[in-house]
């Protein structure tokens, strides 16, 4: 087992990494001290039948009692309703209780727990408990909650850290090869934005995390966790430009997954991978990176499965998402570019006829 610190003064907590720690979890959250004995756990009907019986036995084990709140399988549950209905669920259990939320899922039910924690009685401790990949090296990690509103993902939202992030690594087997891939996508960011030792890993095995091999993601988690975690650290709350590094390929990939929204075409995890490859384009024409770089960076995520270009969007359609990014200051466009494996640099401003070429990606194959 892996652990990991996130230091945040008060807020602090670990992120524990390693195969089946659902059967440690009674224990893990025992040692926390926790004044709170009810876990509320909050998880879809496919998780709950995937590993949360076993979770609930263990908790029982260890004197904690035991209720599930289920909400729907998909993005729809980070939506106002599904969150007011879980107060309700959460406030109709909640007499004489002692309680304290549990996030057992995906990313969805992670940012939706996490938001809910936040906001009742003004705030309830809550442990994130990651199921997916995706979950395991990001979303549960840095207490960025939030819902959707129609006007755009992720609107209502709040900082709200966990008490403890417990990624059982054994869960990822039943994860389905795409969602493996889009979790694959987020640990070679890491990579490529901070650890050139990270990268060289995932060049060595990524069969062997591709077929959730748990000592190989395990290696793979706690690298990433680490970086996330000392970002983190340093900018809980996004407001020193430092957690801006995270964003490589996500500028291009959101343009992407909102492009091909209705088609469904390219999940996060793919549009994270073509904006990657396109910021390596990038990086390549402003001579920001050695052409031997950019090519280990593409062959990486082609290697992996994963998407090098978009098939079939538009350029100008995906351009102009870019342009209208909500992060960008004044206009200017800001953008994270590779300088070379394990480092990165934010740069602005950069040319039109650069992003197009990069997104259609024929001058650099
Ligand atoms: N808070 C953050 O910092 C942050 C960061 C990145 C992403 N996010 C959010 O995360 C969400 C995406 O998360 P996700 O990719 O985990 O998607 P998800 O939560 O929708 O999970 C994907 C699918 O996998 C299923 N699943 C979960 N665990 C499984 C398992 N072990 N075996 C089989 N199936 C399993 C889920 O039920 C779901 O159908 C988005 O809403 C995004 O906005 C948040
Ligand atoms: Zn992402």
């Amino acid at each position: 087992m892996k652990k990991i610190r996130v230091a945040l003064k008060g807020r602090s907590y670990d992120i524990v990494i390693g195969p089946g720690l659902f059967k440690k979890t009674g224990m893990l959250l025992k040692k926390l001290g926790l004044r709170q004995r009810d876990a509320v756990i909050v998880t879809n009907r496919r998780i709950l039948d995937l590993c949360g019986r076993k979770l609930a036995g263990d908790l029982k084990k260890r004197g904690f009692t035991v209720t599930f709140l289920l909400v729907p399988d998909s993005e729809k549950a980070k939506s106002g309703e599904v969150a007011i209905s879980l107060l309700n669920r959460i406030a109709d259990y909640d007499k004489y209780r002692r309680l304290f939320l549990i996030a057992l899922g995906g990313g969805v039910v992670g940012d939706l727990t996490g938001f809910v924690a936040s906001i009742y009685k003004r705030g309830v401790p809550y442990v994130q408990i990651p199921t997916t990949l995706l979950g395991q090296v990001d979303s549960s990690i840095g207490g960025k909650t939030a819902i959707d509103l129609p006007a755009a993902k992720n609107l209502a939202g709040a900082f709200y850290q966990p008490k403890i992030v417990i990624c059982d690594t054994s869960i990822l087997k039943s994860l389905p090869r795409r969602q493996l891939k889009s979790g694959l996508a987020e640990i070679i960011k890491y990579g490529v934005i901070k650890d050139r030792g990270l990268f060289e890993y995932i060049e060595k095995n990524y069969a062997r995390m591709l077929s959730a091999e748990a000592a190989a993601l395990e290696f793979a988690i706690a690298r990433s966790a680490k970086i996330k975690a000392e970002v983190v650290s340093r900018d809980e709350l996004d407001t020193k430009g430092l957690r801006v590094i995270l964003n490589y390929g996500h500028t291009t990939g959101h343009a992407i997954e909102s492009a091909g929204a209705y088609s469904g075409q390219y999940d996060h995890g793919e549009g994270v991978a073509i904006g990657m490859a396109a910021a390596a384009d990038m990086a390549s024409a402003l001579k920001m990176i050695s052409p031997g770089d950019a090519g280990r960076i593409k062959a990486l995520i082609k290697k992996c499965g994963l998407p090098l270009r978009a098939k079939g969007l538009s350029v100008s359609k995906i351009y102009g998402s870019i342009a209208h990014d909500k992060k960008f200051i004044r206009g200017r466009n800001r953008l994270v570019l590779p300088a070379g494996i394990g480092k990165v640099r934010v740069v602005e401003g950069v040319p039109e006829r650069v992003i197009k070429e990069a997104i259609k990606g024929e001058k650099y194959g």
